[in-house]
């Protein structure tokens, strides 16, 4: 499936475009705000049929996210990461919007959750603008080689979708 919009395309990751996976999640800029894979994890998620690893391009790559829980009973699906290279221009918006519509739209998911570092302030206003909405903190749960991190719990509803696109 690819999802395509005037200026996005969304569609599957191959293994060709594992490179600039590994590249970007590998940035500075980047991957402090990740729980980074190896590149032999991303290549390993490809196959993988509870995860979904998309890239974002317009002529040229922008990023990729990667959706987890697609088999999980409760429908409940995780973007489980989603890094854009070209920041700022309203790119990472407008994917994160397009995998909303596709998850509650195409996979029929109840609810779209997603854990975010706390000091991950753009993310977070990101997140929070689309209409996802705080469950909590998960206090010092992640490990870092800069120490022990935060993770903020945010999700989106079947219903609150329901209520945003009527
Ligand atoms: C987070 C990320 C995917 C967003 O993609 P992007 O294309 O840069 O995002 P956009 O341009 O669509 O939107 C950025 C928003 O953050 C806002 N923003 C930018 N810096 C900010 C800051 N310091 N504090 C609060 N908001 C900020 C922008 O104003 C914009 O909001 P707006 O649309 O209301 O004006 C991208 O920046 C990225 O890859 N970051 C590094 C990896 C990461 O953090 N991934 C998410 C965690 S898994």
């Amino acid at each position: 499936m690819t999802l395509l919009t005037q200026e996005l395309t969304l569609r599957p990751t191959t293994a060709a475009d594992l490179g600039f996976v590994f590249e970007s999640e590998s940035a500075p800029a980047n991957r402090r705000y990740v729980i980074p894979w190896t590149r032999e994890q991303h290549e390993a998620a490809l196959a993988d049929p509870n995860l979904q690893h998309w890239v974002v391009e317009s002529d040229r790559p922008l990023g990729y996210f990667i959706l987890a829980g697609l088999q999980n009973p409760n429908q409940s699906v995780e973007m489980r990461r989603i890094v854009i290279t070209a920041k700022g221009r309203g790119y990472g918006r407008r994917a994160i919007k397009l995998s909303i519509g596709y998850i509650f739209d195409d996979l029929q998911a109840h609810r779209f959750w997603v854990e975010v570092k706390d000091f991950d302030v753009r993310t977070l206003h990101l997140y929070r603008s689309l209409g996802f909405v705080e469950e909590g903190k998960l206090r010092e749960s992640y490990k870092s080689s800069q120490g022990f991190e935060s993770l903020v719990l945010l999700s989106m509803l079947r219903s609150e979708y329901e209520q945003i696109v009527a």
